[in-house]
């Protein structure tokens, strides 16, 4: 059947259509359909194993589904150059070398290699958009400090530093506040905030709380995808027991 005109010239951010993964032959994601619309602000949720990571990546075009459909951006991932898809990835719980001698500055630079002129220098324009990436999220006056002295919850801000060089239309992290103390969890919160409404965000979590009040809408991924509001985000899943929403029909007509 056609798809409605309004839905050809607009077509979604992200659909996935009957979507299944392995990895080798162990099932990760089962029968996935959902899609994004631009501008949301998302929050993936789902018990360990459930495969929320592999979703992001699945987006990402790093691995390729074993049955099913992927369009981002109106595109298949992976399959046409990354570079044309203005995405770009915070990673779960990155692990670096602290002593590793890399600034501040040349980590949110790192963001724009894939910009980088044949002969390899960043130009003087580009390190202002680092600096401007810096600013956005507070650490400006940390350019020029090593990366391996940062705190936990700095060290996250700059890599979404990293991630808005580039000028993403899509923002995909995977757990940006976990293993942080509260107060950088709030930090990272106000600049999701602050981004929410200029770019889609998709943000995995085990935070519910945060995730019912800042995010518009939930998909919870346990081999499957569902789709909630955060109204529709029920007690039993800080327990790990993961539902559908359940209907009531009200007793009462108001
Ligand atoms: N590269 C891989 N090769 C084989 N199996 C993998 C690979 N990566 C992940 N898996 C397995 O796939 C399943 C889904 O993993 P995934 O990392 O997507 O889960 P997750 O929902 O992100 O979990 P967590 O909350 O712990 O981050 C898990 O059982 C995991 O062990
Ligand atoms: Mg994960």
């Amino acid at each position: 059947m056609p798809l409605p005109m309004d839905k050809q010239m607009n077509p979604p951010l992200i659909q996935f259509e009957h979507v299944f993964f392995s990895y080798h032959s162990m099932p990760v994601l089962h029968d996935v359909s959902f899609t994004v619309e631009s501008g949301e602000f998302m929050g993936i949720i789902g018990p360990n194993g459930g495969g929320k990571t592999t979703l992001l990546k699945l987006i990402l075009g790093f691995l390729r589904p074993s049955r099913g459909c992927i369009r981002v951006f109106d595109q298949t991932p992976g399959i046409s150059p990354q570079r044309t898809m203005p995405l770009a990835y915070v990673p779960q719980a990155m692990r670096f070398d602290r002593d590793f001698p890399i600034s501040v500055e040349e980590v949110v630079l790192a963001g724009l290699l894939n910009h980088l002129p044949w002969y390899g220098c960043f130009s003087k324009q580009d390190r202002q958009v680092a600096h401007e990436a810096l600013e956005r999220v507070g650490l400006e006056k940390l350019k020029n400090a090593p990366f391996g002295t940062l705190s936990g919850g700095q060290a996250q801000r700059v890599l979404i530093a990293r991630a808005l060089v580039s000028h993403p239309q899509l923002l995909l992290l995977d757990e940006p506040t976990a293993s942080v103390d509260s107060q950088a969890e709030a930090d990272i919160y106000a600049i999701l905030k602050e981004l929410k409404g200029e770019m889609t965000i998709l943000m995995v979590t085990h935070d519910l709380r945060a995730a019912i009040d800042h995010v518009e809408r939930i998909l919870c991924v346990q081999g499957r995808v569902f789709s909630l509001k955060p109204a529709e985000v029920c007690e039993h899943f800080v327990f790990g027991l993961y539902h559908l929403p359940i209907q009531s029909t009200p007793l009462t007509t108001p």
